[in-house]
């Protein structure tokens, strides 16, 4: 059951829309959402430890991170010598890796099915974009779709790069995932991951990118054709003869 609580002052045209939203949205799991003006905080028991994780774009931990030029999901996406200029992020989830992306200035266009997620993205945007004088957020564009019904329904190539982050299944022996992931499991799921990719193929004007846990074989057993690793995960690049 979601329970919200709206501690929301200055922003109250987009608290009250995330609340007419998520009025009376059915959700399995138990959660407790709160509105502050720049961020959700998720809360939730989950294996009887309280979790609670929060999200804004203004805060300093995720600014610091998109500042950061080496990373491998900029090598993997933003190719200045191949000219990728706009990107469409088919899994939205929290948008962290579309904000990465279009601070370093692409144009990107964010998918997300998920009702729930995609209101609080639409609600983090909005307040972030209202508080900023960044132009990052005019760089980012949110629609709430099933990806592969929007890839059916595009006519032609739909951007430079098709990005996917699929969420990974649960792993026994590796550790438990972050407080983002572990929330997120407990609001969304994958939905017709393989047969999205495969579209992706086809409708990807120069590449596209999966994230994958390092070790994790690649998607659909597909081999990609570069590969940027960090850490504990991978960016497998497929580049598209279009
Ligand atoms: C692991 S999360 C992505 C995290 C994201 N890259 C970030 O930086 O926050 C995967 C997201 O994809 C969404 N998703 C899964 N299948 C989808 C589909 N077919 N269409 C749109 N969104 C989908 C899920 O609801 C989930 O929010």
């Amino acid at each position: 059951m979601l329970k919200i609580a709206n501690h929301s002052h200055y922003h109250k045209q987009a608290s009250r829309r995330l609340l007419e939203q998520l009025g009376d949205y059915a959700l399995a799991a138990d959660l407790l959402l709160t509105i502050e003006d720049q961020e959700l905080e998720f809360c939730s028991d989950i294996d009887r430890q309280h979790t609670c994780f929060r999200h804004s774009f203004s805060s300093s931990r995720l600014q610091q991170r998109a500042r950061q030029k080496n990373q491998a999901l900029l090598k993997a996406c933003n190719s200045k010598k191949r000219d990728i200029q706009s990107v469409l992020d088919l899994t939205a989830g929290w948008g962290k890796d579309s904000f990465i992306l279009a601070s370093h200035g692409q144009q990107l266009t964010m998918l997300e099915q998920n009702p729930l997620l995609h209101a609080c993205l639409d609600y983090l945007l909005q307040v972030a974009q209202a508080d900023s004088r960044d132009d990052v957020f005019q760089h980012l564009q949110l629609l709430r779709s099933n990806s592969l019904d929007y890839l059916q329904r595009a006519e032609g190539l739909c951007a430079d790069c098709l990005y996917l982050d699929p969420m990974f299944p649960a792993h026994k022996s590796t550790a438990r995932p972050g407080k983002d992931l572990q929330i997120l499991q407990l609001l969304t799921t994958n939905l017709d991951i393989d047969e999205l990719f495969r579209l992706a193929l086809l409708k990807a004007g120069k590449r596209v990118v999966v994230k994958r846990p390092l070790h994790a074989p690649a998607i659909n057993d597909n081999k990609p054709d570069l590969v940027y690793r960090e850490k504990s995960i991978r960016f497998d690049v497929y580049l598209t003869p279009h």
